[in-house]
């Protein structure tokens, strides 16, 4: 018996030793590091990030290339603008939940963009000039601190086109939204020319149609790019801005 007890102690012990060390040495919160490398196996070349091969602790110190993380070590920023990254993005990148900022654009990304639902932290996203075929309609929810989002040169739902849901009326703090040749059709939505933070709209080279919503007229709007588009009708009140 007295032995028994002796045992459980020993390994009770070295259970709580190897915890410590996983926590000394292992700061990068498990949710995140999982997503991170999900988002590396699903790239075709992914030895243009230079992250270690035996995987390790991205928020460091020293943190990975194009990983930015919080004092919790949870990743705050993924920034890899340019770097020719082939492939995939996890379908679980939402899971990032601190995430502020994404920055992956002038990449070869391909398949379908994963929703972005419920990133309330997410300030800025670029994703232009990828290669994405589609676009999830849950991608704009509960986007709350959103400024800044770029999606233009992607060919979203080339087939049936599409238009953008309800849900991006939420983000307030948005200034920038461009969409640039990314298949947009359909009328202008009206809530975009009462979002209250909105200045700068770039929507050309879609097959929008119909009549400038009279949202418009007096809209934050400052700056409006709808040129390459079938619109009927520019009211005098656009031309002038
Ligand atoms: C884009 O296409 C996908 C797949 O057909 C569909 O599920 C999604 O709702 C479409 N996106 C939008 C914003 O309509
Ligand atoms: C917002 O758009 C304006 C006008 O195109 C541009 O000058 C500015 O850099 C953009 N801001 C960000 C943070 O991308
Ligand atoms: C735009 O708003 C101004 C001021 O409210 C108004 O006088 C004008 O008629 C409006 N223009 C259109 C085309 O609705």
């Amino acid at each position: 018996m007295q032995l028994y007890k002796s045992a459980m102690g020993k390994k009770f012990a070295s259970v709580l030793l190897f915890s410590l060390v996983t926590v000394i040495f292992c700061t990068t919160d498990p949710g995140d590091l999982y997503v991170l490398m999900q988002f590396r196996d699903g790239l075709e070349n992914p030895d243009l990030l230079e992250w270690p091969e035996n995987g390790g602790d991205p928020c460091g110190p020293p943190s990975w290339s194009h990983v930015f993380c919080d004092e919790e070590s949870r990743v705050t920023q993924n920034e890899a603008q340019g770097v020719g990254l082939k492939g995939t993005l996890p379908q679980n990148l939402n899971k990032l939940s601190m995430l502020k900022n994404i920055g992956l654009q002038r990449n070869q990304l391909s398949g379908k963009l994963p929703s972005f639902d419920g990133l309330s932290n997410l300030q800025y996203a670029y994703l232009d000039y990828n290669i994405f075929d589609s676009i999830p309609t849950d991608f704009f929810d509960g986007l709350d601190d959103l400024q800044v989002l770029a999606l233009d040169h992607n060919n979203f739902n080339a087939t049936s086109g599409w238009s953008f849901p309800k849900a991006l009326q939420n983000s307030a703090q948005l200034t920038n939204l461009s969409c640039m040749n990314c298949n947009l059709i359909g009328s202008l939505p009206d809530f975009l020319g009462s979002m209250p933070s909105l200045t700068n709209l770039k929507l050309s080279g879609n097959s929008l149609s119909g009549e400038i919503p009279r949202t418009f007229n007096g809209s934050a709007v400052q700056m409006l790019w709808l040129n390459g588009n079938q619109f009927t009708l520019l009211y005098n009140w656009i031309v002038a801005q």
